[in-house]
């Protein structure tokens, strides 16, 4: 067969990676992606994140007011000092797993018309909500005089909460826990507070009429204790006085030395919510890479990305059933030139969410299984492996120094293409090894089930969430 039908051929991507493949052998520079809309990516396996030590980011922060944000259990970040407190990959992934649970059986349990919603005179012991590991985390100042305190922050839900004393039950955090004796701003809310009242799970102290406020995660964490408020010192030129939050007192959980949650749901009692006023329910967050210092979380406009000018904007919507979380709508996934045949009913029958705490982005069965099959024809010239749960399209890449790899992008509503970087397409499941590399996706059990986009696909990306203008904006090339 002559090579040009080869590669006229609708089959060609692969084979062009075939060949792009024997051209790269040992020694030859690497040309990155050498079409702009990324039909494949050549990676030098070396250069790649994950890196055992943090990679600083070089810019100028100077201009903009922004928080900085690092992955949890990589390199950057100053929660790692215990290395045995660092989870296993085994328990990542199941942390992973527990939060896609426990956000499906939100949503299926509140469309039932079985809503935990509704008011509540005392705790319930369990409520579906949603598991708070989280992976990226930012530093904020609570109290007067100000205590530094590092939280994991979470698009999926809204109470902001820390660990306070005393403490009945704490988990161990690195920074010094929170003790609301030593603030002179800090004050307990009584029972008939509106603030109170709007609490989804809520108690009252009658004996000193102290509101008590409650969150649990759906698996076995939880938070409980006195809802408060006090000052919260984002930036050092934006200080919210009365900043409502839980000061909890018997917490358990996975919260990983982390000294609490900032919640960033759609509820008026989020931390977007409380400061719509100045910020106007929009915030913008870059996640970096497992090794890079150069993520960032920043509110309102001007905090945004500087090249706001390129993003492309899909529309936000909500649904009564899951009022916290941002939905978006997929239309269609491209893999390599690829676009995948997916009925748009399939995505559209169960809807996605964003989430920046889910890891691995959550397909319809119909949308991974299509994903699946192209992405291995594609990668033909790997060796699958047995990987571990929940990857089932695991490479060995021992031996190459170089990797090929289809691009793959989302289209989401408004037809915005948003190229995926390497890292959202391929999952090392040893973060100190870059031998074993898998399809970094996962597909749920059941059709209706939501689709959830998570936080590696998110990777350097510029997430801009413009919550009043119903609208999330997507640039590539973000944490620069
Ligand atoms: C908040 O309420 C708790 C429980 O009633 C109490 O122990 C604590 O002293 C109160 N804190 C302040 C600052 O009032
Ligand atoms: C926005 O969309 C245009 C047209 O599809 C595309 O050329 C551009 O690369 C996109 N920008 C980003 C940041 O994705």
């Amino acid at each position: 067969m002559a090579l040009s039908s080869l590669v006229s051929a609708n089959s060609h991507t692969s084979f062009f990676c075939f060949l792009l493949l024997l051209c790269l052998s040992k020694g030859v520079p690497v040309y990155g992606e050498k079409k702009a809309h990324k039909t494949y990516h050549v990676v030098d396996v070396k250069t790649l994140d994950p890196k055992p030590y943090c990679i600083e980011s070089t810019r100028d922060q100077s201009k903009r007011e922004t928080l900085k944000v690092v992955h949890r259990h990589g390199p950057c970040s100053h929660l790692n000092e215990d290395q045995a407190s660092t989870p296993t990959l085994i328990e990542i992934m199941s942390h992973d797993q527990s939060r896609v649970d426990s956000i499906q059986k939100r949503l299926r349990v509140n469309s039932d018309g079985n809503g935990l919603e509704g008011s509540k005179a005392t705790l319930p012991t369990k409520s579906g909500r949603l598991i708070g590991t989280g992976n990226y985390i930012v530093t904020l100042g609570f109290g007067t005089p100000k205590k530094d305190l590092t939280l994991v922050f979470d698009t999926g839900s809204d109470i902001t909460w820390i660990q306070c004393e005393p403490c009945v039950r704490c988990y161990p955090q690195q920074e010094p826990v929170f003790n609301p004796s030593t603030s002179q701003t800090y004050k307990n809310l009584t029972c008939n507070t509106p603030q109170c009242s709007q609490l989804r799970e809520r108690g009252c102290s009658t004996d000193t009429n102290t509101c008590i406020y409650g969150v649990d995660y759906g698996d076995r964490s939880f938070t409980r204790g006195f809802f408060a408020t006090d000052t919260l010192t984002l930036i050092p030129s934006d200080v919210f006085p009365n900043f409502f939050f839980g000061c909890g007192v018997n917490n358990q959980g996975l919260f990983n030395a982390a000294a609490g949650l900032l919640g960033l749901g759609r509820d008026p009692l989020s931390l977007v919510g409380q400061t719509a006023s100045k910020y106007g329910n929009y915030f913008s967050y870059c996640l970096p890479t497992f090794s890079s210092s150069s993520g960032t979380l920043a509110f309102g406009k001007e905090g945004g990305p500087t090249n706001s000018a390129s993003l492309n904007y899909t529309q936000l919507s909500t649904k009564s059933n899951g009022p916290s979380f941002y939905f978006i709508e997929v239309l269609a996934i491209k893999v390599g030139e690829q676009t995948l045949s997916i009925s748009p009913s399939v995505f559209s029958s169960s809807g996605t969410i964003i989430d920046s705490g889910t890891v691995i982005t959550r397909l319809q069965p119909e949308a991974y299984a299509a994903l699946r099959t192209s992405f291995q024809q594609q990668m033909r010239n790997y060796a699958l492996t047995q990987g571990p749960d929940p990857f089932d399209t695991c490479y060995d890449f021992s031996g190459h120094d170089t990797v090929v790899v289809p691009g793959i992008n989302f289209v989401f509503g408004g037809n915005v293409e948003v190229p995926l970087d390497f890292s959202g397409i391929i999952y090392y499941p040893d973060p100190t090894s870059q031998t074993q590399g898998c399809l970094a996706f996962a597909g749920n059990g059941h059709a209706s089930e939501v689709g959830i986009f998570g936080n590696q696909q998110q990777q350097t990306l510029d997430v801009v969430y413009d919550v009043d203008g119903g609208k999330l904006g997507f640039g590539t090339g973000g944490c620069s």
